[in-house]
């Protein structure tokens, strides 16, 4: 083979790595987020740049059995994908991956995760620790209003994520919908997703099973009532972006009941 041969099959493969690099970076929006996570079940929510074809795999930490699921996500339902993955073992560790079109994704934590024990009439209830956390304002200046923006000061993600607590409960105005946002479908979606996608949250969607239940901001205006016309178009999004084994009943509330060792969280709104 020639010198010159050799140099542009080096370039080709230098090319094609280059490529790879760059649909892996711009491949996932946000998450992976860990939902709720039961005795036997999981969910695994994320978010793609653009319509994809996403696929997970997942198996026991100690074992070697991998399983897959596929789902492609879609431009309608802005490149949401939730997994459950189903008949796991309770209080085992598990350990997944992302692929986007055929590609690894790579992350700077783990993916990981652990179903709930089954302790009742065995042992005592295991302890746990939750993080609380609610006016989740992402600052986007061309939106914001003028002036001091409201938001900032995300270090705090950084704090919650090293307390490696055991679930996050999120108790309401996870995001503020602003005037650009609240008056369309895509505006409630353009928001939501911006406030997921912030870079310094990611970690923690990955580190621990997240609850969440709504307030105004999500619902729509300040202080917003029935009378706010596009609450269906918000009860979507919160039910796309928040992926809950239960929503209450609708626009009459939000409620639902979280079991972890002997404690049952009642959550509403
Ligand atoms: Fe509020």
């Amino acid at each position: 083979m020639t010198g010159i041969k050799k140099t542009a099959i080096l370039i080709l493969i230098l090319w094609i790595y280059a490529l790879q690099i760059l649909a892996q970076s711009k491949a996932i929006k946000s998450g992976p987020m860990l939902g709720p996570v039961a005795m036997r079940e999981a969910k695994i929510w994320l978010q793609t740049e653009k319509p994809a074809k996403v696929k997970i795999g997942w198996k026991e930490s100690a074992g070697s059995m991998w399983q897959y699921r596929e789902q492609n996500t879609e431009d309608a339902a802005f490149n949401i994908a939730t997994f459950t993955l189903a008949m796991l073992e309770p209080g085992k560790s598990y350990e997944y991956e992302i692929l986007i079109n055929g590609i690894k994704q790579k992350f700077d934590y783990p993916l990981q995760f652990n179903t709930q024990p089954l302790w009742h009439w065995r042992t005592d209830p295991p302890d746990f620790r939750f993080v609380a956390g609610s006016c989740f304002y992402i600052n986007d200046e061309a939106y914001d209003r003028p002036g001091k923006p409201y938001g900032g000061e995300y270090e705090i993600l950084k704090h919650i994520h090293n307390e490696k607590a055991d679930f996050m409960v999120w108790l309401g105005d996870n995001t503020y919908l602003r005037e650009a946002d609240f008056d369309s479908r895509s505006g409630i979606w353009y928001r939501q997703s911006h406030t997921r996608a912030l870079p310094e949250l990611q970690p923690v969607l990955a580190s621990m099973p997240h609850y969440a239940i709504w307030d105004d901001h999500d619902y729509g205006p300040n202080d917003s009532d029935w009378t706010y016309p596009l609450k269906n178009h918000t009860l979507e999004a919160f039910r796309a972006f928040w992926p809950n084994d239960a929503y209450g009943a609708g626009h009459r509330g939000h409620y639902q009941r979280i079991c972890v060792g002997r404690l049952s969280v009642f959550h509403a709104r």
